[in-house]
């Protein structure tokens, strides 16, 4: 039998990565945070000062990322960089070298290698639509935009960094611009998604309807 995942695909900031590893946690499954990889490829491309138009030496580096996933952190080439990826500069260079056809297509062995049992929650924006299309439930988190930047706003202050409302709302606009509009795996609700919107529901809430919609087909 297939060992079952869930897709959780959606914009930038919509909560998605809160959402799916609470629904991973719940059922016991494995968790892939497939940005993270894309974070991986262009933190690794800045370090090394690879050209970021070279298409060809980006997916070489997306091929070859020596990256693993312990507990919480994430490690390359046997450094901590859990906090290194979420730099704008890396999640920025991150949403520009996804729009390339051959580091998404470097990435995809690495990404399919999650689906172990009992089961796999899978985070990004082309989960449902190009890496597990036959997933039993898939879900596309989504929320407005305003909704979204108030909570990154939050997350910010609460971290101590200062923020900018206008600049957060511009960023985020830029980032789903980027990736609704790329010719590759654009960020779409895949065919039988169950469309979420969380702009007035918290977190909590929102994991109990993907664990209801899960208890539906189990
Ligand atoms: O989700 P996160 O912000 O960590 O992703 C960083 C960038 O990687 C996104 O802006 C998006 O362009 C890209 N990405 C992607 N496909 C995925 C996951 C992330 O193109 N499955």
């Amino acid at each position: 039998s297939q060992i079952p995942v869930i897709t959780i695909d959606g914009p930038t900031a919509s909560g998605k990565g809160t959402v799916a590893h609470r629904v991973a946690d719940k059922l016991g499954f494995h968790y892939l945070d497939s940005g993270a990889l894309y974070r991986l490829t262009a933190l690794s491309a800045l370090r090394r000062g690879t050209d970021l138009a070279d298409e060809h030496a980006l997916a070489k580096l997306a091929e070859h990322l020596q990256c693993s996933f312990q507990g919480g952190d994430i490690i390359l080439s046997q450094e901590n960089v859990s906090d290194a990826i979420r730099a704008e500069e890396v999640g920025n260079t991150a949403s520009r070298i996804a729009t390339f056809p051959a580091v998404r297509h470097a990435l995809v062995g690495l990404q399919l290698g999650f689906r172990k049992a009992p089961g796999l929650v899978a985070d990004g924006r082309d989960m449902g639509s190009v890496i597990f299309p036959h997933a039993p439930l898939k879900v596309f988190l989504t929320a407005s935009v305003a909704a979204r930047a108030g909570r990154r706003y939050k997350q910010l202050i609460d971290k101590g960094f200062s923020a900018n409302m206008e600049d957060l709302l511009k960023d985020l606009q830029a980032r789903d611009d980027r990736d609704t509009n790329r010719a590759i795996a654009p960020l779409v609700p895949a065919e039988g998604a169950q469309v979420l919107d969380t702009s007035e529901m918290n977190a909590d809430e929102a994991v109990d309807q993907v664990l209801q919609w899960y208890a539906a087909i189990a």
